[in-house]
C-alpha cells in the first residue's frame, strides 16, 4: 500500500475523548519500550510522527494518526516496566482496557513483542485477556535487526509453545525492524486487506 498522507489527530486521556469512530482503526500495544511509536513512524514513513524515546513510558495517552484520510493508526501506552507510580499505571491500564473493550471501530490490535526476550508473563497474560474478550489481534515481533534469523525463529517458537498451552492456533504473526524496514510491506498489506473488507 502507498502512504499518501499521515497526520497526528489527537491525544486522548480516555476513550471518551477519542475521535468519532467512523473509520477503520488499528491499535499498537505492547510492553513499554517494545517499539510501538517507532513502528508507527516506520509504517507511515514519517519519522517524527509518533514521539519515541529510549526511556520506557514515553507514550501516556491514546494517540490517533490519520492515514490516507481513511483509517487510523493508534499509539497506545505501554504496559510493563514503566517507571511511574502504581496509581498512574493503573489509570493508563484502565484507559487502554476501556479502549480495547469498547472501541467499536477497532479492526485489529497489533501486539508488539520484543523478539530478543523469552516469553514474558505480561505479554502472555495480555494475549489471554484479548482471547477471552474476543478482540482480534496479530503479533509483531520487533527489533529483529538486533538478533540473527536463527535466534528470531527460536524466539517465535518459544512463544508459540508457551501459547499453544492455552490456544488452539496461533494468531497472524509479523516480524519488524525499523532499521531494515523488515515487515513494512507485510503489515501494510494486511492493514489494506482489512480496510478493504471493513464496513466502515
Ligand atoms: P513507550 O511509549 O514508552 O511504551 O515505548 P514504545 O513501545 O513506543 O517504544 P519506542 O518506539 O519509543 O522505542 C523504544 C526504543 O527502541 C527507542 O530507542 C527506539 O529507537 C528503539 N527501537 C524501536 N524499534 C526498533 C527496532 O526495530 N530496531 C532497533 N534497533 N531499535 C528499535
Ligand atoms: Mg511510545
Amino acid at each position: 500500500m502507498i502512504i499518501h498522507s499521515a497526520s497526528f489527530i489527537k491525544s486522548s486521556p480516555s476513550i471518551r475523548e477519542c475521535p468519532k469512530p467512523d473509520k477503520p482503526e488499528f491499535g499498537f500495544i505492547g510492553r513499554s519500550n517494545v517499539g510501538k511509536s517507532s513502528l508507527i513512524n516506520m509504517l507511515t514513513g514519517w519519522s517524527r510522527l509518533a514521539k519515541t524515546s529510549t526511556r520506557p513510558g514515553k507514550t501516556r495517552t491514546i494517540n490517533h494518526f490519520l492515514v490516507n484520510d481513511s483509517w487510523y493508526l493508534v499509539d497506545l501506552p505501554g504496559y510493563g516496566f514503566a517507571k511511574v507510580s502504581a496509581t498512574q499505571r493503573e489509570e493508563w491500564n484502565k484507559a487502554s482496557e476501556n479502549y480495547i473493550l469498547k472501541r467499536e471501530n477497532l479492526i485489529c490490535l497489533f501486539v508488539l513483542i520484543d523478539s530478543r526476550h523469552k516469553p514474558q508473563p505480561s505479554d502472555l497474560k495480555f494475549m489471554e485477556f484479548l482471547g477471552i474478550n474476543e478482540i482480534p489481534f496479530a503479533r509483531i515481533f520487533t527489533k529483529t535487526d538486533k538478533i540473527s534469523a536463527v535466534m528470531l525463529q527460536k524466539s517465535i517458537n518459544l512463544y508459540d509453545n508457551a501459547m499453544l498451552e492455552s490456544w488452539e492456533s496461533m494468531p497472524v504473526t509479523f516480524i519488524s525492524s525499523v532499521i531494515t524496514k523488515n515487515g513494512r510491506d507485510e503489515i501494510l498489506g494486511y492493514i489494506e486487506e482489512l480496510v478493504t473488507n471493513s464496513q466502515l
